[in-house]
């Protein structure tokens, strides 16, 4: 089974002193949220979508989708974590709980404020994720990275053609996640904030599948000007 994974527990702090967390801004006269989970439900290879929020916005965000999607069967709002790892985790809970962790059963996982995710991309993550144990989507890096220890001073520049920067979706199979997750130490869950750098860390495999420099994630309240005019070009 397949299941769609909608990361909404943040706060969105880095967006400025907002009354609500940024997932629930709108762009185009509708909350980006409602967006991002459109295009997950375009998709019928999602047997359901768990969208996870911080607590006091479950029942908002269970208003806002029986409002714009009118859905109460294949959408389903649940509490998110503390952090995005336990977020998933929570994901995870969800599903062993209600249908049991088989062997193949792989979770889709995507923030909340990446509204502009593809049928393409998704499908591309569905595929990789069932033949593989983990992919991640990303793009080619533009700009040279620079490295710096101090923060100050470089420390290394490393090589541009094989470096890429990160976007979600990030897929998995559910079962071995959470396996990998609980062999962790309270520190090293700390340190790791990247759901693949758990696989990575454990040297196992991540696949790569590509994103779409337009698939941005909306953090600083310029991204949400660049967002309003992406879906206006979405909406021609
Ligand atoms: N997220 C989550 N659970 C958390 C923290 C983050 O599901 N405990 C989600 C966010 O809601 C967001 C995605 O992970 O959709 C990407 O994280 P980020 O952009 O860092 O969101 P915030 O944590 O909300 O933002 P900030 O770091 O500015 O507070």
């Amino acid at each position: 089974m397949v299941f769609g994974v909608i990361l909404a527990g943040g706060v969105g702090s880095r967006m400025g002193n907002m009354e609500k967390p940024k997932q629930f801004l709108e762009i185009g006269n509708k909350p980006i949220i409602i967006h991002t989970i459109e295009k997950f439900y375009a998709n019928s290879r999602f047997e359901k979508l768990i969208v996870l929020c911080p607590s006091q916005w479950v029942n908002h965000t269970r208003n806002m989708i029986r409002r714009y999607l009118n859905d109460t069967e294949r959408i389903v709002v649940t509490e998110g974590g503390s952090t995005r790892n336990e977020t998933i985790m929570n994901s995870i809970r969800y599903i062993e709980k209600e249908y049991g962790l088989e062997d193949d059963t792989v979770i889709v996982t995507h923030d909340s404020v990446r509204p502009f995710v593809t049928y393409r991309i998704l499908e591309d993550n569905i595929e990789s994720a069932l033949q593989y144990d983990a992919c991640d989507t990303v793009i080619p890096a533009t700009d040279t990275i620079v490295e710096s220890n101090s923060h100050s001073i470089i420390s290394n520049i490393p090589d541009r053609s094989i470096m890429y920067q990160g976007q979600t979706p990030q897929s998995f199979k559910a079962k071995k996640l959470k396996e990998l997750y609980e062999g962790l130490t309270e520190e090293e869950k700390e340190i790791l904030t990247d759901a693949c750098k758990i696989f990575v860390m454990k040297g196992q495999e991540v696949h790569l599948v590509e994103g779409e420099v337009f698939n941005i994630k909306i953090t600083y309240p310029y991204d949400l000007r660049v967002a309003e005019t992406l879906i206006k070009g979405e909406e021609k």
